[in-house]
């Protein structure tokens, strides 16, 4: 197979996207696994029936932390249908909290955080397992455990590894102490962030079947290769003895990124078995077995002069992990680029904790990150008497402020400018409660958004059939995100075919590795591979029309050039295949590469009863070109939506004697719904990052989240008055600063 490499040493300054006449990328084409999603043809994980099938419940610790010193087996094994109850040290081993990470040990006997995993129970049926499950005694050892982050703050240490260079554990320049204080005005205080769930709509689920040495798993994972890996280690295996399949996946959100306890369990129980083994993870389980984003406890203290401009940006982080686990919250992430300052500090610190493994959650570090900075920057700019976006503006570094590097491309200030614009800010009055509609209470609030582009190594092999249709193999995955369409939507640019004549298929680690879905680098890494296959194939159809490649214009299936005219199919023979890779180079590290955005939302707090709704919301995104204008602004509107929630409404709560997990399904646990979400104006900026990558674009699906809540914060506090720091904004931390009830109020 011949490879095609795009490495990214210099900037790409001629994308052949914009030689295309007519071209798909870009439009609003709606998903073409559509179809089959709605029509249930799209097989996820759990919907996989090999012969010989049977189901494993996963048991969990029931305790905080301490040792299980029996466990008895046998009342369960008696029970109808009951195959085995497996306890295996491999079990509770996971995939950490991120893409690479090594899979952390934990002896089988020690618990770590309550619903840890400790066993398996097979049945014949999933309604035996379960009963059998609840049938298996176990004797166990309490001993005193972490529960409480903030009480135990004092014991916060580094991280142990800064995530591959990526998530910098401390930063600093200049003289903090002293910037604060000459500070002409001044902002220090502490927002906190409690832990929150990933909550995809599909639980995970693995189906295992082990067969002459071979693990194949069906499950639902953003990254099969790492996944693969990770598997592989945990069993003792080599990563060639080990498949794995994900070609549809309903949502991860960081929370599918490693190796989770259902696929390890399955695996082992399939491989002692020798049957194929289904674990499906019950709602509550996905709560309290798989992961959850850290809660962060961040101080920052800002200073600015008399002029408005910053002097001091601080910011000093505290969350919570395992012991032993390496990935670590990076609430700074943002704050190291977002806006000038000339000394400056970013830190983070882990208190390690007895409770449910911290993972990677959309927008790591800068979701919780920009929520606590861009209140404060709220604070300040008050503190200054200027308006918020006049604060910023007066702060817009022209380089990054810490390494002097330069941005590929930043936008910020015409995200602001033109968002203020579309959403009316100039009408905002900037007392707090001034403007009262009726028992409403209405504020706007606005926030900054900065999300990191990043560019991973990724494989994509592109075929043209002998009848013309055009097939792209990778194992990259679509999890709601849009990568079965804008992949086709690529190919059919590129190679001059009609989207229907182009067959993409995903998911599977038998095809070349990818850099997998997550971090926003997923349209871009696994695009730019499939961009430097058919760029290849372009040459190879050129060649054989006896054309120059600058030459030839590809359309309806048809090679054009002076003097040619020939279709696809006489040209390509039995077929034509090319493995394209996209290779990571200098230009990835000599500049910044960013997306931005700016949010402004209208809330409305009721006077009487603290009730908030969000009220109107304008978003406007600076991210390159955007491939598909369709799947983008949903991603960024679900963004924006798990912003709000974050807001006001999501927290895990941990019963504060064991870690447990206490709202564990979506009834307790309260993402965001339709109710809570007005219509959400997403309007993207013409933006082409020649630094970024061959289609020069940035990521979206992560930017939405950065800074949503803040504007939220923002607005309520526009509205009230009331400045509140402990995230979710609940309406009894509203009550004290509501105006006083009146006769006209006051109700029966
Ligand atoms: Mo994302 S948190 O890298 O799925």
């Amino acid at each position: 197979m011949t490879e095609a490499i795009v490495k990214m040493d210099t900037p790409f300054a001629d994308s052949l996207l914009d030689r295309v006449p007519a071209p798909l990328v870009g439009t609003e084409l709606p998903r073409i696994d559509g179809p089959r999603k709605v029509t249930g043809t799209a097989r996820y994980a759990a919907e996989h029936f090999p012969d010989g099938l049977v189901h494993g419940v996963l048991l969990r610790a029931p305790f905080g932390c301490g040792r299980i010193t029996k466990v008895d087996p046998a009342e369960a094994l008696a029970m109808p249908g009951v195959l085995a109850v497996i306890r295996d040290e491999r079990m509770v081993r996971n995939g950490g909290g991120f893409a690479g990470a090594a899979a952390p040990v934990q002896g089988v006997e020690e618990v770590a955080y309550f619903g840890q995993p400790i066993g398996l129970v097979v049945a014949d049926s999933l309604e035996r397992a379960r009963a059998a499950a609840l049938c298996v005694r176990l004797t166990f050892e309490t001993a005193p455990g972490v529960f409480d982050m903030v009480a135990s703050r004092e014991t916060a240490l580094p991280p142990t590894d800064d995530i591959f260079g990526l998530f910098l554990i401390h930063t600093e320049q200049g003289d903090v102490a002293h910037a604060a204080s000459e500070a002409s005005a001044l902002v220090d205080a502490v927002w906190q962030t409690p832990s929150q769930s990933h909550a995809a709509m599909e639980p995970h689920a693995s189906v295992a079947i082990w067969q002459d040495g071979q693990l194949t798993l069906h499950g639902s994972y953003q990254s099969p290769v790492v996944t693969r890996d990770q598997l592989a280690t945990v069993m003792g295996l080599e990563p060639t003895q080990v498949r794995i399949l994900s070609p549809f996946v309903g949502g991860g959100f960081g929370g599918k990124l490693g190796v989770m306890p259902e696929a390890v369990a399955a695996a082992i129980a399939a491989q002692q078995l020798g049957r194929p083994v289904k674990v499906v993870m019950t709602r509550q389980q996905v709560f309290e077995m798989t992961g959850r984003r850290p809660m962060t406890y961040q101080r920052l203290r800002l200073g600015a002069d008399a002029a408005g401009q910053l002097t001091l940006v601080q910011h000093d982080t505290i969350t919570d992990q395992l012991t032993g686990e390496v990935f670590f919250e990076p609430a700074g992430l943002a704050t190291h680029l977002l806006y000038a300052g000339a000394n400056r500090q970013v830190d983070h610190k882990v208190v390690r904790t007895n409770k449910l493994l911290g993972v990677s959650m959309r927008a790591p570090g800068e979701a919780v990150g920009q929520l606590a900075l861009e209140c404060a920057m709220d604070e300040l700019a008050e503190a200054l008497n200027l308006d918020p976006i006049e604060f910023r503006l007066r702060n817009e570094p022209e380089r990054h402020p810490e390494t002097g590097v330069p941005f590929s491309s930043r936008a910020l200030v015409a995200c602001l400018k033109q968002g203020a614009a579309r959403f009316g800010w100039p009408t905002r009055s900037r007392d707090p409660g001034a403007f009262r509609d009726g028992e409403w209470l209405v504020g706007y609030g606005m926030s900054s958004a900065a999300r990191g582009n990043l560019f991973g190594p990724s494989r994509a092999r592109v075929r043209i059939e002998g009848d013309g249709r055009v097939t792209v193999e990778t194992e990259m995955t679509d999890i709601g995100t849009g990568t079965y369409t804008i992949l086709a939507q690529i190919v059919a640019d590129l190679l001059g075919v009609e989207l229907a004549q182009v067959d993409v298929r995903l998911g599977d680690t038998d095809d070349p590795a990818s850099a997998g879905s997550g971090g926003s680098w997923g349209a871009t890494t696994s695009g730019s591979a499939v961009y430097a296959a058919c760029s290849e194939l372009r040459v190879r159809l050129a060649a054989a029309a006896g054309a120059p490649v600058d030459a030839i214009t590809l359309a309806g299936g048809v090679l054009t050039a002076p003097g040619i005219r020939r279709p696809i199919t006489d040209l390509v023979g039995n077929g034509l295949a090319v493995e394209g890779v996209a290779q990571p180079g200098e230009s990835n590290t000599r500049l910044n590469q960013t997306s931005y955005g700016a949010h402004f939302c209208e809330v409305r707090v009721h006077a009487v009863t603290g009730e908030m709704r969000v009220a109107r919301w304008s978003s406007v995104f600076a991210a390159g070109r955007i491939l598909n204008l369709k799947t983008a602004t949903s991603q960024a509107i679900g963004g924006i939506v798990l912003g709000i929630g974050g807001a006001l409404t999501e927290e895990l709560i941990h019963d504060p004697r064991s870690g447990k997990v206490v709202n564990r399904d979506l009834g307790e646990y309260h993402v965001a719904v339709h109710a809570d979400i007005p219509a959400i104006d997403v309007h993207f900026l013409e933006e082409r990052d020649s630094v970024a990558n061959p289609l020069l674009a940035k990521g979206v699906g992560e930017l939405g989240v950065c800074g949503a809540g803040a504007a939220v914060a923002n607005a309520v506090y526009n509205a009230t008055g009331v400045r509140v720091r402990e995230f979710p904004i609940t309406l009894d931390k509203l009550l004290h600063g509501l105006p006083p009830l009146t006769s006209a109020t006051s109700r029966t």
